[in-house]
């Protein structure tokens, strides 16, 4: 196995850091585009409760279940052979204490092929963060914007304080995390942020000072139905292609020029 093919382990992605390789993550739901990601060279997916919103069409990632998570999950971690694969533990998995968190991490990690958990938090969840990785489950910790407390945001807000983001970072380094997303933050503070820590920060709305990037695959693809933030980028327009194909096939099946009069093999 050459060294660009070689599975991506939790160590030898916290290790990118030190080499100064940014690192690129994704995240995917489901079999077709999980290989692909896969084959075009991303680092890391991540099976996000995003899928609450641009899945299964909710207005924000709270609805989403454990076995829904778990379902999707599975069917990623069969996609991929050399990507790191991380599940998001949905809200509350987390919340209702640390045998419970683990249990919940766990059934990730057992019906699934996937090696990490993500969780939103940091000071207030250094405590889960520990118990996890004391039970040898990587964590990723997921700090500024917490989309899963919009209701007690009040929205999808930039975070602007520095000191918290700080404290909450450190804490989730300190627990064991092995990494951490940094959503929705002022770049100055991302990037400060970004150079007091050990393990690496994957950014999202955060600008070009954290040391790795990531997205919703949905938003990339202009496939997103509802709320897209500004701070992503649109690489392609599948939205576009996918109604100009469904429509040319509407077209075609209309006028009999399919099947059209070849011979079925
Ligand atoms: O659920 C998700 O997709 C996420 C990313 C936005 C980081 O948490």
């Amino acid at each position: 196995m050459s060294a660009t093919t070689q599975r991506m382990t939790v160590p030898r992605f916290t290790a990118l850091k030190s080499k100064g390789r940014r690192i690129s993550m994704l995240t995917a739901y489901d079999f077709p585009f999980a290989a692909l990601l896969d084959q075009a060279g991303v680092d890391a997916i991540l099976v996000g409760d995003s899928l609450s919103m641009v899945v299964q069409g909710h207005d924000s990632t709270l609805p989403v279940t454990l076995d829904q998570m778990i379902y999707h999950a599975e069917i990623v971690g069969r996609a991929v052979a050399r990507a790191l694969v991380v599940v998001d533990m949905p809200f509350p998995t987390f919340h209702l204490g640390r045998t419970t968190a683990v249990a919940h991490a766990a059934r990730i990690l057992k019906e699934t092929r996937c090696q990490a958990v993500k969780l939103e938090g940091g000071v207030e969840q250094a405590d889960t963060i520990a118990a996890l990785v004391a039970a040898g489950i990587p964590v990723m910790g997921h700090v500024g914007l917490r989309p899963q407390a919009v209701h007690q945001l009040g929205g999808y807000r930039m975070h602007r304080d520095g000191e918290q983001l700080l404290a909450d970072a450190r804490a989730a380094q300190d627990a064991g995390a092995f990494a951490v997303v940094v959503e929705c933050v002022p770049p100055e503070i991302a990037a400060r942020v970004t150079a007091q820590l050990a393990i690496p920060t994957i950014g999202i709305g955060a600008g070009s000072g954290c040391d790795g990037q990531v997205l919703v695959l949905h938003d990339l693809l202009g496939l997103t139905m509802g709320y897209v933030p500004r701070f992503a980028r649109q690489y392609a327009d599948l939205r576009t292609t996918v109604t100009e194909a469904v429509a040319a096939y509407c077209r075609d099946v209309a006028t009999g020029n399919f099947p059209g009069t070849e011979p079925t093999p």
